[in-house]
Order: C-alpha cells, then sequence, then structure tokens
C-alpha cells in the first residue's frame, strides 16, 4: 500500500477546499503509516476523533457555499456527506466496541471516499462555484 500524493487531479480550484482535502489525506497517509510500523491501534482513536472534527468543519464549508450561490445538486450533495458522518460516528461505535481489525477496514472506506466523492461529486460543483467567482 502506498501512501498517497496529492496531485491536481483532486484539485477542485477552490483553495479552501483543496487545503481540506489535502487535511483528509494526510490523516489517511497517518493511519497507514502507523499501520505499516504496527501502531494503528494506538492511533486509531485519535484519528477517528479527527475525523468526526473533519466531516462537522469541512463538509460545512462546502454546504455553506453550495448553499450560497445555489449549487442545484446541492441536496443529493448533502445526503452523501451526512452519509459520511454517519458512517464515521459508527466506526467510532465499532471501536469502543472492539478496536481489533477496524484500522483496514476504515483504510479502504477512507481511500474509496475519497477517490468517489472528491474525484466525482465534489467536482461537480468546480465550474459552478468558480464561474460566481469562488476560487
Ligand atoms: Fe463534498
Amino acid at each position: 500500500m502506498s501512501l498517497i500524493t496529492w496531485s491536481e487531479e483532486f484539485s477542485v480550484n477552490i483553495k479552501e477546499i483543496d487545503n481540506q482535502h489535502r487535511q483528509l489525506i494526510e490523516m489517511i497517509n497517518q493511519l497507514q503509516r502507523a499501520m505499516r510500523e504496527g501502531k494503528s491501534a494506538t492511533v486509531l482513536n485519535d484519528i477517528l476523533q479527527r475525523l468526526i472534527d473533519y466531516t462537522d468543519y469541512h463538509f460545512s464549508t462546502e454546504e455553506r457555499l453550495m448553499e450560497a450561490y445555489n449549487y442545484p445538486g446541492y441536496v443529493h450533495h448533502k445526503a452523501q456527506h451526512d452519509a459520511m458522518k454517519r458512517k464515521v460516528q459508527e466506526f467510532q461505535r465499532l471501536y469502543r466496541q472492539n478496536p481489533t481489525g477496524l484500522s483496514v477496514q476504515l483504510l479502504n472506506f477512507l481511500k474509496t471516499w475519497l477517490n468517489d466523492h472528491i474525484l466525482n461529486t465534489d467536482k461537480h460543483y468546480t465550474r459552478h462555484l468558480n464561474n460566481q467567482g469562488v476560487t
């Protein structure tokens, strides 16, 4: 498993959001490094809490912009965010019950999210927001 490197491929062409997406990549890489070193059990609790905080502020940033600029895909997009928030909370609940084996599942889930959501759903608002001066 290789670490993820930020590239223009991930860019939604809005600075604040790109910076927040970089933070997610950093969390994924931190989890991967910890797993490689056999230390995932010690970082998992912390990463889950940071993911919960992250989904709160990051999704709020995107949703605020989409609403403010009347993005037509808002409802569909927000539904994906809400599902992701519930999923991360579910991971935290499972972790509290039994932390064993959860890091692989979490890592796979986050990588899938990164590729599906950023590369597909997020990129769809770029033109709408850029056209209205949001960069
Ligand atoms: Fe999003």
